[in-house]
């Protein structure tokens, strides 16, 4: 009998999500490939092979009786390296202001870019490694980090250096996107500020980032802008990512789909026209319910038209000092109890639509044999207790590239 590292047992559903490798969508989204009472079976940190009543001999055995097994989630949008926090503008919200009036006070982003400029590096890594702890800790086993409250060449690369210790030094793997153009720095135009972003930023930060994405809102970056930049990022070797009409339509989902983005993100306000140009290149939307929810809004994306439009969804938590979340399990909740998603199409969104997002569908995103070994194991017994029985953790096992995460050695958050 051969001999695996792991072999994770009996689980009441293994939940595979196997399927064409390419962005699921439409009904294609639903059918997340669960086996009964499945096997998985782990070695080299590998995949080697998945089915019922496996027989291998294993270095370690694990019991999922009663339990869900699934692929590791993926979290296809975070900030995840800043200095500071901004509990302070909960009251602001409260008494009703948006988020554009407390950017435009001086709050927002540009009070997270002066925090993060004068944070040493060890206090950004630092800070920014307690939240990736905690993103394992609830099943996130790999990220995407944007730069962004750097807002000068020095700044931003100091981020994206940060990225890449944390990912050569951290489980999580994560993948940098570039976002210079995520505000207008004081001192500059807007005309000025894109100009340094197309000719000094991106050709100093290229070798550190795999997208580049732009903040693409009425009273930050216009389309054409936006347009610009990407297109300058493109030539470098980055790969366009967008924050598209997230407060405003402004015409951002159809920028992602003429240039070819990767994913178009927020959308919140995107028309159907531009939905359907996204769905015709295949872009895939990726939706950000922690967002309203964290504005206290009362709208949400209408994620049952866009899957119905046939845009490929994923999901993601927007992690940043306005919406600090950690858990992709509350954005399943929320997608399911706010944007008209299934539990089945939630799940797809939050882990292989997510890889897709980020151009990592060859390697992770699904359990399938030659895949890499990143999987969880929930104390639920099926996959519509994850938004179901919400407000815990239900993550109780984690292994990441075939290594077993010990959870006590994590960050106590
Ligand atoms: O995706 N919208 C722009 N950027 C972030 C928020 C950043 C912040 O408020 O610090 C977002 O929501
Ligand atoms: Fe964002």
């Amino acid at each position: 009998m051969e001999t695996v590292d792991i072999l994770i047992k009996n689980s009441n559903e293994l939940i595979t999500l196997k399927g064409p490798n390419k962005p699921r969508k439409n009904k294609n989204m639903s059918n997340i490939g669960i086996i009964r009472n499945g096997d998985l079976a782990i070695n080299d940190g590998l995949i080697v092979d998945i089915g019922k009543k496996l027989n291998y001999k294993a270095s370690k055995t694990i019991d999922a009786k009663g339990k869900t097994v699934m692929p590791g989630f993926v979290d296809p949008h975070t900030h995840l390296v800043f200095a500071g926090s901004r509990e302070f503008e909960l009251d602001m919200k409260l008494k009703g202001a948006t988020y554009m009036e407390i950017l435009k006070k001086g709050g927002g982003i540009k009070y997270t870019v002066n925090q993060t400029r004068k944070a040493s590096n060890n206090l950004l890594l630092e800070e920014s490694k307690k939240r990736l702890d905690s993103m394992l800790s609830y099943g996130t086993t790999t990220c995407e980090a944007k730069s962004g409250y750097g807002l000068d060449t020095k700044n931003e690369l100091k981020i994206l250096k940060i990225n890449k210790k944390l990912n050569e030094n951290h489980s999580v793997d994560i993948i940098s996107t570039f976002l210079g153009a995520h505000a207008i720095p004081d001192n500059y135009s807007n005309h000025e500020y894109t100009k340094l972003i197309i000719e000094e930023m991106i050709p100093r930060v290229k070798d550190y980032a795999k997208f580049c994405d732009v903040f693409c809102e009425r009273g930050v970056f216009t389309i054409n802008q936006s347009k610009k930049i990407l297109k300058a990022g493109k030539k470098n070797g980055l790969t366009p990512k967008i924050h598209a009409d997230e407060i405003v339509n402004t015409g951002g989902a159809s920028l992602a789909a003429e240039i070819n983005a990767i994913s178009a993100d927020h959308l919140l306000r995107s028309s159907n026209s531009g939905l359907n140009k996204m769905a015709e290149k295949e872009v895939i939307g990726v939706l950000l319910p922690g967002t309203p929810f964290s504005l206290m809004m009362k709208e949400y994306v209408n994620a049952r038209n866009m899957i119905d439009l046939g845009v490929p969804v994923a999901l993601a938590t927007d992690l940043n000092p306005n919406c600090w979340v950690e858990s992709m399990q509350l954005m399943i909740q929320l997608a399911c109890f706010n944007m008209n998603m299934t539990s089945a199409e939630a799940i797809c969104a939050a882990t292989f639509n997510a890889s897709c997002a980020i151009g990592l569908n060859n390697y992770i995103g699904s359990l399938e044999k030659s895949k890499v070994a990143d999987v969880i194991v929930l104390n639920c017994p099926n996959h519509k207790f994850i938004p179901y029985h919400f407000g815990i953790n239900l993550v109780e096992t984690i292994i990441k590239k075939g290594n077993l995460i010990k959870l006590k050695e994590l960050t106590e958050t």
